[in-house]
């Protein structure tokens, strides 16, 4: 088989490109650029400048490189813009599928795996969130990750596509650090940004009903969430996943701002107390995935823990930001 893979270059998509390609996958990238690096991919993966918006790129990629699967990462990925930008979001994230899956559909493509997120979810108040929760998302980001999970269903029962929706939970870390997120949308990076500059890092509420008070998340490494494409490309290319299928991709395991916040300091050497501040509007208590469904239909689970996220995270940071190894300890 041969996978286009959609924001190929982005953080996410370009862990994926090399995950696949190692597992011997052959693989064209698409990206547009917008956010995505061309130096995330080895010169050995085919990248094609350009959007999923234009259609007629995209049935030449499709024809050109005889593609006979699909992965779609390609996005706009964050939820404060996304309140500020509707149009823009709706018009790139469901948008940008439909044209996709008219081409997918046009070129019989029959296997597609779409980039979902646990913002389908909102805030629903239960201990481990499954695929059965009700979906109430809480942003128009949200909203776009659930419909565009309702138009690949639908247009796989339409043209005969079998589908697979990934629900990403906290993505973090780096598979090596020049692969490394270069945002800094997630509390991750945040923190990191702020012991660069000699700042405590911020706690956005410790009054939450948690076990210490603080925003309870399930983090996910990206190295991980990677195999779990390619787990979702294998089952699908092997035919033991037909029709439609939508899981949680995360470990099952919740993790406090607190907790985080003592490894990244245990990690960094820079063990600087944090600063409450107000509760984020809109953040959830506690965003927990249960892990089970990914486990029975993939033949997936995280390998990865806690330490080996935030290490790498921060050896990635270190690249783009030596003054922060400069600082040293506790500086
Ligand atoms: C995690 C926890 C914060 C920064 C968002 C999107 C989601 C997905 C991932 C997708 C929360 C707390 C944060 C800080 C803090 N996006 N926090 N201090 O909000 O769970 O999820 O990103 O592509 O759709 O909603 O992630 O990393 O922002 O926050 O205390 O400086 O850390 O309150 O509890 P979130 P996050």
């Amino acid at each position: 088989m041969t996978w286009l893979i959609t924001g190929g270059a982005g953080y996410i998509g370009a862990h994926v490109a090399r995950a696949m390609t190692e597992a011997g996958e052959r693989v064209v990238a698409l990206d547009d650029l917008s956010t995505g690096v061309p130096d995330r991919l080895p010169a050995s993966i085919p990248l094609v400048q350009g959007s999923s918006l234009d259609g007629e790129l995209l049935k030449r990629v499709l024809a050109e490189h005889a593609v006979t699967g699909v992965v779609h990462l390609a996005a706009r990925k964050q939820v404060g813009e996304s309140v500020e930008q509707p149009v823009r979001y709706y018009q790139e994230n469901v948008g940008g599928l439909a044209t996709l899956l008219e081409a997918v559909a046009g070129a019989g493509i029959e296997r597609f795996v779409f980039s979902s997120s646990a913002a389908v979810y909102g805030n629903p108040d239960v201990d481990l969130i499954t695929e059965d929760t009700p979906c109430v998302p809480m942003s128009p980001y949200g909203e776009t990750k659930l419909a565009g999970e309702w138009l690949v269903r639908a247009a796989g029962r339409a043209h005969g596509i079998a589908t697979v929706c990934l629900r990403y939970f906290n993505v973090a870390g780096a598979a090596a650090p020049e692969l490394a997120d270069t945002g800094v949308f997630n509390v991750v990076p945040m923190a990191f940004d702020r012991l660069t500059r000699g700042e405590s890092p911020r706690v956005f509420g410790d009054d939450y009903p948690t076990p210490d008070g603080t925003g309870v998340r399930d983090y996910i490494h990206v190295a991980d969430l990677a195999d779990a494409h390619l787990a979702a490309a294998r089952r699908l290319a092997e035919g033991r996943v037909t029709g439609d299928l939508t899981v949680n991709i995360g470990r099952g395991e919740g993790v406090s701002v607190r907790e985080l916040f003592t490894l990244i300091g245990e990690v960094s050497g820079d063990t600087r107390p944090a600063v409450v501040e107000a509760r984020r509007p809109g953040d959830a208590p506690r965003a927990v995935a249960s892990a089970r469904l990914a486990g029975e239909r993939l033949g997936w689970s995280a390998r990865r823990g806690m330490r080996e996220m935030v290490e790498s995270a921060w050896q990635g940071w270190l690249l783009h930001h030596p003054e922060a190894a400069a600082r040293g300890a506790g500086a």
